[in-house]
Parts: C-alpha cells; sequence; structure tokens
C-alpha cells in the first residue's frame, strides 16, 4: 500500500503549525470573528484574503495575541502553537510573540539605526553573550530579510532613511532576528512600489523553507503568487480554506467564487 502516489503524497503533507477551533472574536457588541476552525501549516504560506472588514486582521492578531492590547477586544475558543494553548494564563504574550513574529502593513522602523532595529529582540531576549555574537545575529537575520548587501556599509545609519521597501525588508529582518517559527504579515507590501513588492515577495517564498508564512493581501494576484494555501474570509466566517490553486480555479463556495471573480468586495 505504500507504493501508492497518493498515499507518498499524503506522507509528505506539512505538519500543523497553529491550529484554530471555535475561535470567535468579539470587539464590544461587534462579532468580528465567527467560530472559525482552521489549521495552518509548518513551512507553507497561506494566504489571507476576503473584502475589506471581513476581518483578515482581525483574525491574523489572534495568532499572536495582539489583541490583547485592544481593551474591547474579546477572543473565545483554542489557538494552539505545535499544540500548546498560546492562551493559557502561564503563556507570556512577549515570548509568544519572539515566536510568532508580526509584520505590518506600514514598515515601521524604530527610530534607531538599522544595526539596533534588529539587535533589539535578541538583546531583550539574552540571545547573544557578546557582541560578536550580537553581530553575527544582526549579520544573518539582514541576509534572511535579503537587505544585507544593501546596508552592510552604513549599519549605524537611521532605519528610517532607507526606502519604503528597504524599510520593509528591515522590518521582516527585525521579526526574523528573534528565531520565530511563524511569521505573520498584514498587507506587507502595500505600501510598497512593484519593484520592492515583487522583492518581498521573492523573500516570503524563500522564507517558506524556514518558517510558517501567514499573510493578508488584498491583491488576489499576489495571493496566488505566493501562497499555496488560501483562506477566504467573508463577514466574519472563514468561507473556504485550501490549496491556493483550488481556491483560484475551483472555488466551492459561492461567496468565494464571487469575490475571485470581482463581484464582492
Ligand atoms: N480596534 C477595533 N475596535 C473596534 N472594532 C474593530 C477594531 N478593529 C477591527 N474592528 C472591526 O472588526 C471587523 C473586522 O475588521 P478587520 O480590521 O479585522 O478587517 P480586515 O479584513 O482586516 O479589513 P481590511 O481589509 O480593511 O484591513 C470590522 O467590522 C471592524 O470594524
Ligand atoms: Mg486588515
Amino acid at each position: 500500500m505504500y507504493d501508492n502516489p497518493l498515499m507518498k503524497r499524503d506522507a509528505v503533507t506539512k505538519e500543523v503549525k497553529i491550529s484554530a477551533r471555535g475561535c470567535q472574536v468579539f470587539y464590544g457588541d461587534t462579532h468580528a470573528i465567527k467560530d472559525v476552525d482552521v489549521d495552518i501549516e509548518d513551512k507553507t504560506v497561506t494566504a489571507f484574503i476576503g473584502p475589506s472588514g471581513c476581518g483578515k486582521s482581525t483574525f491574523l492578531r489572534c495568532l499572536n495575541r495582539m489583541n490583547d492590547t485592544i481593551d474591547i477586544c474579546r477572543v473565545e475558543g483554542t489557538i494552539t502553537l505545535d499544540g500548546e494553548d498560546i492562551y493559557d494564563p502561564k503563556v507570556d504574550p512577549v515570548q509568544l510573540r519572539a515566536k510568532v513574529g508580526m509584520v505590518f502593513q506600514k514598515p515601521n522602523p524604530f527610530p534607531k539605526s538599522i544595526y539596533d532595529n534588529v539587535a533589539y529582540g535578541p538583546k531583550i531576549h539574552g540571545m547573544a553573550r557578546t557582541r560578536a555574537e550580537l553581530d553575527e545575529i544582526v549579520e544573518r537575520a539582514l541576509r534572511r530579510g535579503a537587505l544585507w548587501d544593501e546596508v552592510k556599509d552604513r549599519l549605524d545609519a537611521p532605519g528610517t532613511g532607507l526606502s519604503g521597501g528597504q524599510q520593509q525588508r528591515l522590518c521582516i529582518a527585525r521579526a526574523v532576528a528573534t528565531e520565530p517559527e511563524v511569521l505573520l504579515m498584514d498587507e506587507p507590501c502595500s505600501a510598497l512600489d512593484p519593484i520592492a513588492t515583487a522583492q518581498v515577495e521573492e523573500l516570503i517564498d524563500e522564507l517558506r523553507e524556514q518558517y510558517s508564512v501567514v499573510i493578508v493581501t488584498h491583491s488576489m494576484q499576489q495571493a496566488a503568487r505566493v501562497s499555496q494555501k488560501t483562506a477566504f474570509f467573508h463577514l466574519g466566517n472563514l468561507v473556504e480554506f485550501g490549496e491556493t490553486g483550488q481556491i483560484f480555479t475551483n472555488p466551492h463556495d459561492p461567496r468565494t467564487e464571487s469575490y475571485i471573480t470581482g463581484r464582492i468586495g
């Protein structure tokens, strides 16, 4: 039976990294996420798509407890990382966010040098004992952020002095510097021009070798280019989740079809 090629394909199915069950999110009386169940795989890019206000950012923020910082926000249900409940009172959200890093829509480097932007997290988390070790971490992160060659001669220059696309790659380098396992990206290219977007997309494809990446995007072309799995949200519901190719060529739900053919959203 192990010679069956379908079985082999099953055998390479990626491990589940993050799992949500019965996830509900409320902002006061607004029910923003409704009973979402999803398994996010390791070493895979998962795209969240759907019309504005459908809950993509809200659900993304559940995955590293970023919603904790919003007073009126209440999250219910279970979300696990490698089988461990991330909402368990024993979990330190700061430690969690080092493991589940986040990149935002607008590049937001700290008002510090390029070096210090990347070194900040590793310093807080005590990842380096010496300056030489910290230098190594910074270089490795900037290389992973596909930015090293452009900034290696000006590490002391302010991060805010870089171009928008460079700033976003700096933010990605900053996120990977703490050796995360998951990277959450909320419309990471929406403030970038087409060339910078292409660079960041290429980088996302490389990051997939090592991380589980979840990207929110308004661009269906981008979702199709960078992701292997796609989740379509509508009015707080996860309407459809599957292989990106299937979602775009053969959606099972009429709401997904309407969205991808441009009838809603
Ligand atoms: N901080 C907040 N306080 C109150 N309501 C909020 C807050 N953030 C989001 N919401 C509401 O929750 C719902 C989902 O919003 P969310 O930002 O998650 O949507 P989205 O899919 O990311 O939209 P967009 O594509 O425009 O970014 C919306 O009705 C929104 O108004
Ligand atoms: Mg959003």
